[in-house]
């Protein structure tokens, strides 16, 4: 086991962690870790700070924290920076988002103000309803440079010698792919002919990339998800992985579609609305920018219920999701989901879900475990798309040949087994047989 382990090196020293975008979803992150180090706090939601992995057989009853399992930059060794075009403080960009009460508020300002977001790389025909004055000027070849300069000049000066990116940043209007995002070659060209087809958040992930930094991506814009930067990941050694933080709705969605299908039960629809009344919901508000989060949060049924497989159960399914900007609401998002369901016989069934969530709260401890297992993965040697972190992500980014996982326990598995296999743990397949043959 001690040999396996020791090809994982070891967390030493500081990790910076780097945060396109300091709005709602970073600030309670960056909130929440400060709050859980000065004792007013718990890390919930956050599998690496509170989850354990069993260990060999069952009847061996071994357990261990994942932290403890595998080596993880401690809280205490974060250091946090950013950009966004707002140029708040992460004391006043959280005071503004209103997740967290000022009460918790007051008692980080110290940690939370010194915390300022370098001028960000923005493009206001990619996000509409955003204005911001703290923006880089230049070609998308100098933006780009100055990405790689910021980073390298934030490691340095905070003595980071790792580092991290985890977007947070507004979910960008929708895009496919185009020639220029096809191949290195293609998108260095584009870069140098400072094409409109490249979006800030493909700056961000390239320059991390360049600058061997991981790269997650927590919205569901196409960022570092194309053979392009894909191809530079891997040709680099560099970790990347997205996208968009499974939270609210389509975590439900994963945890409730898997469990009806074991049972083979039918499906006919499945309507999702929601009422949000953050900043991101503004965003979302414009259809551009909604049509990203929409195609992010409908593939996740068709995966999981497999309906060329079941058509008898899945074939007709109807699958609706709408977002209604509703500022009342703040970031406290709620959520209806209608499922209309078959069983024997094919009588008609419904299950109703109100979901009053906390859309940050949910999102935070995602982040932090990106951020850390992130840094996991370079230290581990790990390079391209990281697949076991599917568990976090609405739209996991997968390799071109399979398709992605969606079913939540099956992400929890492979995500466990991936941390076993690094520290030289057996791996658990379930099968069971040797206890009965004991
Ligand atoms: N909260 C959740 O549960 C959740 C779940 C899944 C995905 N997301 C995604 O996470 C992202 C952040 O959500 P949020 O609630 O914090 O939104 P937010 O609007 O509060 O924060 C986003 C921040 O990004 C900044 N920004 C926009 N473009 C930028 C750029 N090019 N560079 C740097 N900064 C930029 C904005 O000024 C803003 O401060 C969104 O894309 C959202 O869709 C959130």
């Amino acid at each position: 086991m001690d040999q396996f382990k020791s090809k994982v090196a070891p967390a030493d020293g500081k990790l910076a962690v780097l945060l396109p975008g300091m709005g709602a979803v970073a600030t309670t992150f960056i909130a929440g870790v400060e709050a859980v180090k000065a004792g007013l706090g718990k890390p919930i939601g956050s599998l690496t700070q509170m989850a354990h992995v069993r260990l060999g057989k069952r009847s061996e009853k071994r357990w261990a924290m994942i932290k403890d399992l595998v080596p993880l930059a401690s809280l205490d060794d974060l250091v946090f920076g950013g950009w966004d075009p707002i140029p708040d403080d992460a004391y006043i960009a959280a005071t503004k988002a209103k997740v967290l009460s000022p009460e918790h508020l007051m008692q980080l300002e110290t940690a939370l103000s010194r915390i300022k977001p370098m001028p960000a790389v923005f493009d206001k025909n990619v996000v509409k309803r955003l204005e911001g004055a703290n923006v880089k000027k230049g070609t998308k070849r100098e933006l780009a440079n100055q990405l790689i300069q910021d980073i390298r000049g934030f490691m340095d000066k905070n003595k980071c010698p790792r580092a991290v990116m985890v977007w947070c940043a507004s979910t960008e209007a929708y895009q496919e792919a185009g020639p220029e995002h096809q191949s290195i070659a293609a998108f260095e060209k584009a870069l140098d002919a400072d094409h409109p087809n490249i979006y800030p958040s493909q700056l961000y992930a390239y320059a991390a990339i360049m600058s061997g930094v991981p790269y997650l991506n927590g919205a569901p814009n196409m960022s570092c998800d194309f053979p392009a930067l894909v191809e530079l990941a891997e040709k680099r050694g560099v970790a990347i992985g997205g996208k968009d933080f499974k939270t609210g709705q389509t975590l439900m969605k994963t945890i409730i579609a898997p469990g009806l299908k074991a049972r083979m039960l039918g499906m006919e629809g499945w309507f999702s609305t929601n009422i949000l009344g953050n900043r991101d919901g503004e965003v979302l508000d414009d259809p551009a920018n909604f049509k990203t989060k929409e195609v992010s949060k409908l593939s996740v049924l068709e995966q999981i219920l497999e309906p060329d497989r079941y058509p008898e159960l899945y074939s007709d399914l109807q699958h609706k999701v709408s977002i209604h900007y509703y500022k009342p609401r703040g970031d406290n998002k709620e959520g209806w989901d209608n499922i209309d369901i078959v069983g024997w016989m094919g009588y008609p069934m419904q299950i109703k879900v109100n979901f009053l969530c906390r859309d940050s709260i949910l999102a935070a401890p995602i982040v932090l475990d990106l951020a850390l297992f992130g840094d996991l993965a370079a230290r581990a040697g790990m390079k391209g798309i990281q697949e076991w972190l599917s568990f976090y992500f609405k739209s996991p980014q997968h390799a071109a040949s399979v398709y992605p996982e969606h079913d939540l326990f099956v992400q929890k598995v492979r995500l466990e087994n991936n941390l076993r296999y690094l520290v030289g743990e057996e791996l658990i397949n379930y099968l069971g047989s040797d206890y009965t043959n004991e």
